[in-house]
């Protein structure tokens, strides 16, 4: 695998449907080569192929299986792409999943805070060498108008699951993309880079297919009111493609505009410590550690 000088590189997680799925594809339209990663056993790579075959470029869309559940597998497929990806110009931290019932990772963790946020933080952190090699490197997160009603997160909680309520943990989670992008364009080890969190709407995808008793309603109230997974990519891919960038850094959007997220997303106290935390958790290889703010090499570029 190499990358094309004069084609824009990008990584999708969780593009084998709905909003990631849609992401690819406009990407793939724009000539850029897309990297997608999701489940070895879900549709990824049949999806891929469909989706190089729609744009008429064969190879447009590679699929990396990985569960990004496990941190052992999202440090692999991290470790590949950074090898092979000399150059990323955008990455969208998409994947994502409620989950009704509480399940454990390989790694002890609560699965929905495990997805949602302990893999892209290592994923950022793996692939920061290839960002800084794009001429205007973006990071953006998919979270959700979920996050307003994560009230004051239990880090502690949160990684563990105990005690577990699947919209708590779901809130916290989106709470967390929230922070980790106001963190990141406070940290940013590259002065060019953006990072961007988006709330792509409420959108009929295969979100919330997880099961439960209220999945049914749920699923019914997807099909009444959703909005199509191409509507929800929209504020995702223009954050990674506008040209200039949009503003804040470290900012959280919807409909293509700049949002003041709810009060769970502004504590830049929470934004800090979740970061130190993750690095623990995720037990970050010291040479892949981000400046803290203070430190030199930070980029200080965040919304304030
Ligand atoms: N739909 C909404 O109304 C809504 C609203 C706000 C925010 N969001 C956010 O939007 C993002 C995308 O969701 P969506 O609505 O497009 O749902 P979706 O159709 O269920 O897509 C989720 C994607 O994540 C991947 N994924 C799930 N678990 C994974 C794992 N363990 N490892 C690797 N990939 C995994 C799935 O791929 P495989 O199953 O093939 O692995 C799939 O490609 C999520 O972060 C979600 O929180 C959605």
């Amino acid at each position: 695998m190499s990358t094309s000088p004069e084609r824009p590189t990008v990584i999708v997680t969780g593009a084998s449907s709905g909003i990631g799925r849609e992401l690819a594809r406009a990407f793939a339209l724009d000539g850029a080569e897309v990297h997608a990663v999701s489940r070895p056993e879900g549709r990824g790579a049949e999806v891929a192929r469909a989706t190089s075959a729609e744009v008429g470029r064969a190879g447009a869309v590679t699929h990396h299986p990985a569960d990004l559940a496990s941190l052992a597998a999202t440090r692999e497929v991290a470790r590949r792409l950074a090898r092979d990806l000399p150059r990323v110009d955008a990455l969208m931290l998409n994947a994502g999943a409620y989950l009704a019932r509480f399940r454990a990772t390989e790694e002890g963790f609560e699965r929905t805070f495990a997805l949602n946020h302990l893999s892209p933080f290592l994923l950022t952190h793996h692939l920061t060498g290839a960002l800084g090699a794009s001429a205007a490197p973006r990071i953006v997160v998919t979270s959700s108008g979920a996050h307003a009603m994560a009230g004051t997160i239990d880090l502690e909680r949160a990684a563990s699951g105990e005690r577990y309520g699947a919209w708590r943990a779901y809130a916290w989670s989106k709470a967390a993309n929230v922070l980790f992008a106001r963190e990141a364009a406070r940290r940013a080890p590259h002065p060019r880079l953006r990072a961007y969190a988006y709330h792509p709407g409420f959108v009929a995808s295969r979100f919330g297919a997880g099961g439960g008793v209220s999945q049914a309603a749920f699923r019914f109230a997807q099909r009444l009111f959703g909005r199509t997974s191409v509507q929800g990519a929209d504020t995702g891919h223009w954050l990674a493609t506008e040209s200039p960038a949009p503003e804040p850094n470290g900012g959280y959007f919807q409909d293509r505009g700049a949002k003041r997220p709810a009060a769970p997303g502004r504590n830049l106290a929470a934004a800090a410590e979740l970061w130190r935390r993750s690095e623990a958790w995720v037990a970050l290889e010291p040479e892949l550690r981000w400046p803290r703010p203070e430190e030199p090499g930070a980029a200080a570029g965040a919304a304030s």
